[in-house]
């Protein structure tokens, strides 16, 4: 089972203070658990391990043989929660340089991401590397209006159907949106795309084991029905109300002890890049869920110990308004032992022999001991293995604590009003018919404030 571990932390949060956080974690759970509580209508996540549809399951199964028969490049058109999951899975759960691995070694397709910026060098570089082989494209949305991966589908649209005519690039593009509603649904039916359903009561953010990530994902090579035995293990596990069993309940309350104790920054530390892209995600579904109403913990990201020779000196020694929880992982999926080089200079000839994991784990070590000398909180949360089943698992388990965490907060987990500011203000200055009296608004104030 993943573990929660807060042994290092027991300066900063007696058992006693959990213990008094329980009830409210407790109430959370049950409440989660049964469809109710502050943004009810999203809580399709939590049965979804067990309730997803099996006939689309099969179909994504089918698309993601077709896709991986014909194409070179899988283009993934989403942001935010509709591409993060996926990324999250597919970095995690593939050869770290499949980018540049031939072909043959590759397993399937590359999976490439699009609309997740405005950069025009990105998507016409992106563009560049499309002319290297066969393209499918899955353009996800549940909106359908997000101006990124619209604009982004745009530009793909258009290539896909110069480059293999308007019936060719229908068998090519797959679309992912709401069941019935939005300008995606609309055009892919209009096209003939074939379509999958983002359910209406699970957010972007909480999608990943919808088809909004299982596509992207199969198309990859992963076996997406061990992701979903993992979180349906999860699901079955995460909800016992027992506050001393439960990792999910525990992570919550810790984290929330530690932010009313000023400790306002949550630092995700991961000792292996297969675990960039799952900080991402996790800083999204955190960021996103419980950043709001003046309230929420700021959830930042490091990869160590690449970063211990960056931010390691801050986190070690700057200001103290941070805690740091490690995404550790129990087993390494390959081994590698350090050679031995008689005479060299390098004084490591006592690591000799020994796995380079050895180092790597007593990195982490040596860094948790290091921090918590520093004064900064260390909870540490433990992943047996790297495997699709235990990514199910631990994308459960994060989902439930975040929508517990955020009951304990307070806020609605499962809105995100704030995300509507900058595009409102984007469409204004672009000139979006419907804005004129916000964009003279905002040119007089860039013009007073000297911008
Ligand atoms: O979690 C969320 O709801 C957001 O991050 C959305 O996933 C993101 O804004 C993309 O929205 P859409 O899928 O409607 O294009």
């Amino acid at each position: 089972m993943l573990t929660f571990d807060m042994s290092l932390a027991g300066r900063w949060i007696g058992e006693k203070e959990m213990e008094r956080m329980a009830p409210a974690a407790q109430a959370a759970l049950a409440a989660l658990l049964a469809g109710e509580g502050p943004g009810s209508d999203f809580l399709g996540w939590v049965s979804w391990p067990d309730a997803y549809d099996r006939d689309e399951f099969d179909r994504i199964l089918r698309t993601a043989e077709t896709i991986r028969r014909n194409s070179d490049f899988l283009v993934v058109v989403g942001i935010g929660g509709s591409y993060l999951g996926a990324r999250a899975a597919i970095d995690l759960l593939t050869h770290s340089q499949r980018a540049s691995l031939p072909r043959e070694r590759r397993d399937g397709p590359l999976v490439v991401y699009a609309g997740h910026n405005l950069s025009p060098a990105w998507h016409a570089e992106l563009l560049d590397l499309l002319e290297t082989g066969e393209v499918s494209v899955n353009v996800i949305s549940k909106s359908g209006t997000t101006t990124e991966p619209a604009a982004a589908f745009r530009i793909l649209k258009a290539y896909m159907e110069r480059r293999y005519g308007r019936e060719g690039a229908r068998s090519r593009i797959f679309a992912t949106t709401d069941a019935a509603r939005g300008a995606l649904r609309t055009l892919a039916d209009a096209e003939g795309y074939e379509t999958f359903r983002i359910p209406d009561d699970i957010g972007g953010r909480f999608s990943v084991l919808t088809a909004v990530g299982l596509l992207p994902i199969a198309a990859a090579g992963i076996d997406i029905g061990e992701i979903l035995r993992g979180a349906s293990d999860a699901r079955a596990a995460l909800a016992d109300p027992d506050f001393g069993r439960n990792p999910a309940l525990r992570y919550a309350a810790a984290r929330n002890c530690l932010l009313r104790k000023g400790y306002g920054v949550e630092i995700l530390a991961n000792y292996d890049p297969a675990l960039h892209s799952v900080t991402e995600w996790w800083k999204q579904l955190f960021g996103e869920s419980e950043g709001k109403d003046g309230r929420g913990l700021f959830p930042a990201g490091v990869d160590f110990s690449t970063d211990l020779h960056s931010m390691g000196q801050y986190i070690q020694d700057g200001r103290r308004f941070l805690f740091e929880t490690v995404l550790q992982v129990e087993t390494s999926r390959r081994s590698l032992s350090i050679p031995d080089d008689p005479g060299s200079l390098d004084g490591l000839d006592f690591l000799a022999g020994r796995d380079l994991e050895e180092v790597n784990r007593k990195a982490l070590q040596g860094t948790a001991l290091a921090h918590v000398d520093g004064d900064v909180p260390n909870l540490a949360v433990r992943v047996p293995a790297l495997t699709p089943y235990w990514f199910g698992w631990m994308v459960y388990f994060f989902e439930m604590a975040c929508g517990v965490s955020g009951h304990l907060l307070g806020v609605n987990p499962f809105d995100q009003p704030g995300v509507e500011a900058y595009k409102r203000n984007m469409f204004a200055l672009l000139g979006k018919p419907g804005f004129e009296r916000e964009r003279e608004a905002l040119e007089a104030r860039m013009a007073g404030e000297g911008n």
